[in-house]
């Protein structure tokens, strides 16, 4: 059994903990294919232990023809065995829990891969049967069919439709129809299979959407949910959680917005009062087609229904993109999902008055539903934030992900290292992505044919993608795999020769370096009451570029002071500085630098 993280009651784990992104190909390669693998997190468990996390989120890492990285499932109850088998995993669970940390693992409901045994039978099947009634099979429109059936597209670029080719035209390429095989394959000629319907894809066509309003959908991820359940494992993270439920007549998007207008954020700023969860007002005037329907919800108060069957606190954890706060706590309601990720602290350009606005606006949202919030810096999708920080610009959007802009990575470094002790000292949960602890940049000058993410290719190669924050990690050592995999075995993406100097060894050995920051301000996360309390933060006064806040109170409170103006600034008064990101000369805190301090004793 896990002991109960300390100030927090065992079963209110997740309220407070530092959940570690692994990106299993990218971690660590133990058998020299130069993938990562499971025997590589295994090895790797006490170092992870030592950092300090409570959790690992596991990308996923089921069995999957790579479409999006295993975000095309081919099957949800095995392991890819690249990375290993079911039986190792449960080692590695095992092993985890024997080392307190728990385990959460992502599930894709979205939509599964074309090579799922489901969607094969629905391609073999005929336009109306009830294989196809599983996904969003439709005609086109066109005197043929032969325009996609509705304007959307895919988040990754291009049409969110493939036709299945008619056996009639085999062999004809068709408009908007996707280079990848497996629509040709599944149109093999074959008397029950109707020609020339579409099939629906929001993301790559090997990644074809479920259809959520079909009975064994439902039924088959909460079979999916129990069986890792029952295997031991703490938590899912929800891959793309608002999007499920789609408009029953798949209606064209037209001009309908991308939900999320920021009207809510500017008034929590300005002191507003912001809409009703419930009420009316948080109700977009029309639903968006697919993104953020009234229906998910229904399916994550059935899913919550059986992860609390379970004992010990099982967790659900939204992927949720949405700037509307109001919004996105909806997922958070009593009876639904335990967390979300921030984005829009993610997004957030190193800006005070951005910045305080992000942090009162998701207080104030998770406060009204009673959820605790998350604090996120970079994930496996985002450019990493040591190299956004150090940009012009330093705020993150995913369609222009700004890749060659310049970026000064010594004031990236310290921009991030201040970042650190920001978002590990806000009231919540805090997710780290593999790598952020060694202060690792995008990289961002991958060979072009070595790029694999399908946004590359997807979005006509404007957009080179994510595989520049997916490098694989550097452990130890002067030169490539460093550690990674074994001497002489060659990572599936190169590895920048100056990674000699973050490697997980060389940090080791340096006190100033980012990973003894991590591990040291984990540490202290948990061992300090204020911080390890989970709630309770007030905003100090402060010059306006100073983020300047109080948490807990007494003998036992801790000041968080983050510098983002370019002057040095006097430290408030303070019996001691807990922690700094970096030199105070004078005694001053200087630019992008963050500390935090025990206040003078009361009275004093
Ligand atoms: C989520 C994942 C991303 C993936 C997409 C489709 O956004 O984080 O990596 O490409 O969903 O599954
Ligand atoms: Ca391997």
């Amino acid at each position: 059994m896990l002991d109960s993280g300390q100030g927090a009651a065992a079963q209110d784990w997740w309220r407070t903990a530092a959940i570690y992104e692994v990106y299993v190909r990218s971690f660590a390669d133990g058998n020299g294919d130069g993938i990562g693998d499971l025997a590589g997190v295994r090895a790797r468990l006490p170092y992870l232990a030592e950092l300090g996390i409570d959790a690992i989120w596991f990308t996923p890492w089921y069995p999957s023809p790579m479409a999006d990285a295993g975000y095309d499932v081919a099957d949800y109850r095995a392991i890819e065995p690249l990375f290993g088998s079911l039986a190792e995993a449960e080692k590695l669970i095992a092993e985890a829990h024997a080392l307190n940390i728990r385990i959460i693992i992502d599930v894709v409901p979205n939509h599964g891969s074309d090579q799922q045994p489901w969607f094969t039978s629905a391609l073999a099947a005929a336009a109306g049967s009830a294989e196809r009634a599983r996904y969003h099979f439709r005609p086109g429109r066109g005197d043929r069919g032969e325009l996609p059936p509705n304007d959307w597209t895919s988040m990754f670029g291009g049409p969110a439709w493939t036709r299945v080719r008619p056996a009639a035209e085999h062999g004809a390429a068709e408009h908007g129809a996707a280079e990848h095989g497996a629509a040709e394959h599944g149109a093999e000629p074959g008397p029950a299979r109707a020609p020339g319907e579409w099939y629906l894809h929001l993301f790559t066509p090997g990644q074809p959407d479920f259809n959520w309003a079909h009975p064994d959908v439902r039924a088959e991820f909460a079979s999916v949910l129990r069986f890792w359940f029952d295997r031991g494992v703490d938590g899912f993270r929800i891959d793309s959680a608002a999007l499920l439920a789609k408009d029953p007549g798949l209606a064209d998007l037209g001009a309908t917005p991308t939900p999320g207008s920021s009207a809510p954020v500017e008034a929590a700023v300005a002191g507003l009062p912001a809409p009703a969860l419930d009420g009316p007002a948080s109700q977009p005037a029309a639903p968006h087609p697919f993104i953020d329907r009234d229906e998910v919800h229904g399916i994550y108060q059935e899913w919550r229904r059986i992860a609390d069957s379970y004992p010990a606190d099982r967790v659900l954890i939204g992927e949720v993109w949405l700037p509307d706060a109001q919004r996105l706590a909806r997922y958070l309601r009593p009876g639904e999902l335990h967390s979300v990720f921030n984005f829009d602290f993610l997004c957030c350009a190193w800006d005070a008055a951005a910045l305080r606005g992000v942090i009162g606006t998701t207080l104030d949202a998770h406060d009204r539903v009673g959820a605790a919030p998350t604090w996120v810096l970079s994930n496996h999708d985002v450019v990493r934030h040591v190299t956004r920080y150090g940009r012009a610009d330093t705020a993150f959007s995913m369609t222009d992900r700004q890749i060659g802009e310049p970026s000064d990575l010594a004031l990236g470094t310290r921009r991030a290292r201040a970042a650190a002790l920001l978002t590990f000292s806000l009231p919540g949960g805090v997710y780290l992505y593999q790598g952020d602890e060694l202060g690792l940049p995008e990289v961002e000058d991958l060979p072009e044919e070595l790029l694999q993410d399908p946004m590359w290719e997807r979005s006509g190669r404007t957009n080179r993608g994510r595989d520049g924050c997916r490098v694989p990690l550097p452990w130890s050592g002067d030169a490539a795999p460093f550690g990674y995999g074994p001497e002489g075995s060659v990572p599936w993406l190169p590895q920048p020769a100056e990674w000699k100097n973050l490697t997980a060894q060389a940090q080791q050995e340096d006190p100033g370096s980012m990973l003894q920051l991590y591990r040291t301000a984990l540490r202290l996360r948990r061992a300090l009451p204020a911080l390890a309390a989970g709630t309770g933060m007030a905003w100090l006064p402060s010059p306006p570029d100073v983020l300047c806040y109080q948490r807990g109170a007494g003998p036992e409170a801790v000041t968080v002071m983050v510098n983002l103006g370019g002057r040095p600034v006097p430290l408030r008064p303070h019996q001691e500085v807990l922690l700094s990101s970096g030199p105070r000369p004078g005694g001053l805190l200087p630019p992008d630098t963050a500390a935090w301090l025990r206040p003078p004793a009361p009275g004093r």
